[in-house]
């Protein structure tokens, strides 16, 4: 994710040992005793990523506990980023006078069934993804520049937003993506400056989808 995301933001990507590493009381207190192993061992290794990227700004690794509905909850004068998928684990953090938010996210990379496609992508996007160059599966690339999005939008604005509520526009040869959120999201939001635009980078290779973004302070 280094390579996708400003030099403010301090990144740390899973070694091996991050995924049976140790969490504070209070992040433990959120994941509960219930969790399967996976889930242990992803939400283990995203805090661990975690303190690592904030030891990187030269900040305490403190703990990093989960909201209710599961975003994580950062020190107040930081915002940030968790992202998993199989054997991938990566955290990114920035000072919020620095970036108003951040928001990242991995996935396999595969063809997504007709179904997820039209649960993802709107008919523009499917077209578009039609005309781009052969040997990637773009709705997937589109999939991980919406959960980009959010990642970026719930944090500032704190609603919902919809899968085809975010139009996607992907520029394969510059690896950018240009999101524009439905303006009934952005006049129902209730903060200042609610975000109209994301703007963020995307890598592909055999196995993987990454994307990234921030939002720059107002
Ligand atoms: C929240 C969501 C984006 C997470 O993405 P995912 O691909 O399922 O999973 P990832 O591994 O990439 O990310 C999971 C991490 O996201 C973070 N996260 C969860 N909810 C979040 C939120 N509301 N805001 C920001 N980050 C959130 C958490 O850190 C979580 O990891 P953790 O539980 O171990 O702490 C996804 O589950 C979701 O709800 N998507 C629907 C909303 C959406 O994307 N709409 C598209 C708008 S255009």
């Amino acid at each position: 994710m280094r390579d996708l995301l400003p030099p403010a933001v301090a990144v740390a990507v899973a070694d091996p040992g991050d995924w049976a590493g140790q969490l504070h009381a209070a992040e433990a207190a959120c994941l509960g005793d219930r969790a399967v192993s996976s889930r242990r061992r992803d939400f283990t290794a995203g805090r661990s990523c975690a303190r690592r990227a904030m030891a990187a700004l030269g900040l305490p690794p403190v703990a990093v506990p989960a909201a209710a509905d599961r975003s994580p909850v950062w020190p107040s004068e930081l915002v940030g980023t968790i992202t998993h998928t199989r054997g991938y684990c990566a955290a990114a953090v920035a000072r919020r006078a620095e970036i108003r938010s951040v928001g990242m996210d991995a996935e396999q990379h595969k063809e997504l069934s007709p179904g997820v496609r039209r649960l993802i992508c709107l008919p523009e996007e499917e077209d578009r993804c039609g005309r781009l160059p052969p040997g990637v599966f773009w709705p997937a690339v589109v999939f991980s520049a919406k959960e980009t999005v959010y990642k970026n939008w719930h944090p500032i604005v704190g609603t919902w937003l919809d899968f085809h509520d975010a139009l996607v526009d992907l520029d394969p040869d510059a690896g950018t993506f240009t999101a524009r959120i439905a303006p009934a999201r952005i006049d129902a939001a209730s903060v200042a400056h609610p975000p109209a635009t994301v703007i963020g980078r995307f890598a592909v290779d055999a196995d993987l989808v990454r994307t990234a973004a921030t939002l720059p302070p107002l």
